[in-house]
């Protein structure tokens, strides 16, 4: 694990390779282990890295009761200049997504190329910021243990393995309360960003697990068509965390959206 400072903030980021940067957002309530098979698999093409999100993983706690997404979006955006670089590639997962397009809302410069894999850009319905709230509650009495079965199922394929269902089950507990619900409080908030998809003028892909359930295929698919040029690919056999359920097919996706074969 390393570490950097931004704006006086720790983050705990995992890296591996060299060259142009590539910088992995995880969802929630997750952290940066969703993408230790990307680090490996795709460390000869780029500076992979995966950052744990504020309140999450090895960062410094949340320090508020709402985490927005335009917070995580600046700490991104100060994370790639420290790092030493003008931009990066994003590569974004679900709540990574939602702040990958406040990224590209606020830093557009420092977003080389982009990857919205299992996301939406559309805010919460009222019913969804309602069940944010019950499940903040159940948090608050339970912990985040509480959570695991329902993800399980919610999250993953019915096919997947029980290395998926135990990376997630690590995640989730691993992450503390606070954070998961500043999170949800967070998202509930998030504005929609449906209409900012059509100035996303870099390299775009838009990818989602065939059974993803909470993000379907039919939501990339709209996406993905209101983004100039962007390409969509759907893995089949994964849900809403391919690169846990699915790690080669997501290998192999990346490395030839960045290599253009
Ligand atoms: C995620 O995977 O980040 C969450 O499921 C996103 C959400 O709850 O909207």
């Amino acid at each position: 694990m390393e570490y950097v400072e931004v704006q006086g903030t720790t983050f705990g980021f995992q890296s591996r390779g060299e060259g142009d940067l590539a910088v992995f957002v995880h969802g929630f309530p997750l952290d940066h282990r969703l993408w230790l098979d990307q680090l490996e698999g795709l460390q000869d093409l780029r500076r992979c890295v995966a950052p744990d999100l504020r309140g999450s993983g090895r960062s410094d706690p949340v320090a508020s009761g709402v985490l927005a997404m335009e917070h995580l979006a600046d700490d991104l955006a100060g994370l790639i200049e420290t790092l030493g670089s003008s931009s990066a590639d994003i590569v974004a997962l679900s709540m990574g997504g939602y702040a990958a397009l406040a990224l590209w809302e606020r830093h557009p410069e420092r977003v080389r190329t982009l990857v919205l894999m299992d996301t939406r850009s559309g805010a919460d319905s009222d019913a969804g910021r309602a069940g944010r709230r019950e499940m903040a509650e159940r948090v608050a009495a339970e912990g985040p243990g509480a959570l695991v079965a329902g993800f399980q199922t919610a999250l993953l394929a019915p096919t997947a393995g029980l290395a998926a269902r135990v990376r997630l089950r690590g995640m989730v507990e691993g992450t503390p309360a606070e954070t998961v619900v500043a999170s949800l409080e967070g998202m509930a908030r998030r504005a929609d960003r449906t209409d900012i998809l059509a100035s996303i003028n870099v390299p775009a892909l838009v990818v989602v697990g065939a059974d993803d359930g909470l993000t379907p295929p039919d939501v990339a698919e709209h996406m993905s068509g209101l983004i100039p040029n962007a390409r969509l690919e759907v893995i089949p056999g994964a849900g809403h965390l391919p690169p846990i359920e699915a790690p080669e097919a997501v290998n192999e996706l990346l490395r030839s959206f960045w290599t253009g074969s």
